[in-house]
């Protein structure tokens, strides 16, 4: 019989995660390394030193990693009800949980108020969550999701294209703009702070300041346009990661650069940027063994004990290679970054790395469908069963990405390592 899944693993011990798999572990698994996240953070900080940083916890909330991020002093980017009482049971404060996404029902905006600060992201939730705050007695700040126009500036970066076109996030600015008299008859919320978002996996630092600084511009024409201060400005994120070997990365001084006199131009207010994927996703590996070794017409395959029931990527990668047109040459995010993201390494039984001999071989799943596939012919060395496949960049929406239900099969444990 599998084991229950145990939710919450730490495992004390100095033991990087991209050298060998828990001891005792006998099953597919998730290692995430807490100094290459303290990393990521302190990396990000340090690009970053005039923003408050929240974690965007869809990315991984695996409550130690959230616990960790608590004591760095990030708060929360929640996308759901859920995920904001996920983080008032990890330790977080009300006032550090922005709890910003589409389709909020009226249960979730009653649930956040006083809980979290809701960030409305349509006129409608806009009203809903006046009336809702106004049953509950209360008097919320409150923030606005604004979907800009397309006008980030003179120098308007080819990579943000998505920019002003129709989008299910947040309000239109010229929405916001043309209904700015409703907003300020708001009776119980009032309105405190934007939040801007365009994409994930922006690897250009000039995009980035460029999405700051029209979030600059739009702080200030709002506190214009309501006759009222705000208190705060997050600028959102996307901060590339994770992308694979011979992809672009993100620079972080030049990033540093570029962002540093841009909080200065509204001091009274606190800026703040958003990040998962770059906190989690290098930090993590995730390990199967090697089951079975079996050759058909000339391939020979790995069979592991887990696959795109724990890393549902991959697959992605591969199923977008095989259409007609090939993968696209940019990021779909969250499902796919590149066809390069996540390597594939072998580990010995005993934790040793594996030299010698190689062959080409496909790193199957179990799972009764063609495409639970790790790897299509790579090269690795010559493996025996109960021999472990490392697979990389797996600490961000693998977990919780993965159809973990599929198969009724053990769902891998967790486990952040010290
Ligand atoms: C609004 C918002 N914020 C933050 C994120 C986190 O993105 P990433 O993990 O790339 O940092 C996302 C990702 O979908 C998002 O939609």
């Amino acid at each position: 019989m599998p084991a229950p899944y145990r939710p919450r693993t730490v495992v004390e011990e100095v033991m990087p995660s991209t050298r060998r798999p828990v001891p005792g572990e006998k099953g597919p698994h998730y290692v995430y390394e807490r100094l290459a996240v303290e990393r990521s953070i302190a990396a990000l900080g340090q690009a970053l030193p005039d923003f408050v940083l929240l974690y965007s916890m869809k990315a991984n909330p695996f409550r130690p990693l959230l616990e960790l991020m608590r004591s760095r002093g990030l708060g929360i980017d929640a996308a759901s009800a859920g995920e904001v009482q996920v983080a008032l049971e990890a330790g977080f404060a009300p006032k550090d949980i922005f709890f910003s996404c589409p389709g909020k029902t009226e249960e979730d905006l009653a649930f956040a108020l006083g809980r979290a600060t809701v960030v409305a992201d349509s006129l409608g939730e806009l009203e809903r969550l006046d009336r809702i705050a106004g049953q509950l007695g209360r008097h919320a700040g409150i923030g606005l999701r604004i979907n800009p126009d397309a006008s980030l500036g003179p120098q308007q970066d080819a990579r943000l294209a998505e920019q002003g076109k129709p989008s299910k996030f947040g309000i239109d600015e010229e929405l916001v703009l043309a209904r700015l008299g409703a907003m300020k008859a708001l009776q119980h919320v009032r309105i405190e702070g934007i939040h801007v978002y365009l994409r994930s996996q922006i690897a250009s630092a000039e995009a980035i300041c460029q999405v700051t600084a029209r979030c600059v511009r739009l702080a200030r024409t709002l506190e214009q346009g309501l006759d009222s201060r705000l208190s705060w400005v997050n600028v959102g994120g996307g901060f590339a990661s994770a992308l694979g070997a011979g992809q672009p990365s993100l620079d972080l001084e030049l990033l540093r650069r570029g962002m540093a006199g841009l909080p200065g131009q509204l001091p009274r207010l606190r800026f703040m940027a958003e990040a998962g994927r770059f906190l989690a996703a290098g930090a993590g590996t995730f390990w199967t063994p090697i089951v079975d070794i079996k050759d058909s017409r000339g391939v020979r395959f790995y069979v592991t004990a887990g696959g795109l029931d724990g890393m549902l990527r991959p697959a992605l990668a591969l199923l977008l290679a095989r259409m007609p047109q090939g993968a696209p040459a940019w990021p779909l995010e969250p499902l796919y970054s590149s066809a390069e993201c996540h390597s594939i390494r072998l580990v010995r039984a005993g934790g040793t790395p594996a030299a010698g001999e190689t062959e080409t071989v496909t790193v199957a799943g179990p799972l009764c469908t063609a495409l639970d596939v790790l790897a299509e012919a790579i090269r690795l060395p010559k493996a025996k069963i109960g021999d472990w496949i490392a697979v990389s960049n797996a600490g961000a929406y693998c977990a919780t990405l993965s159809p973990a239900g599929f198969a009724s099969r053990q769902r891998p444990r967790e486990y952040l390592v010290y």
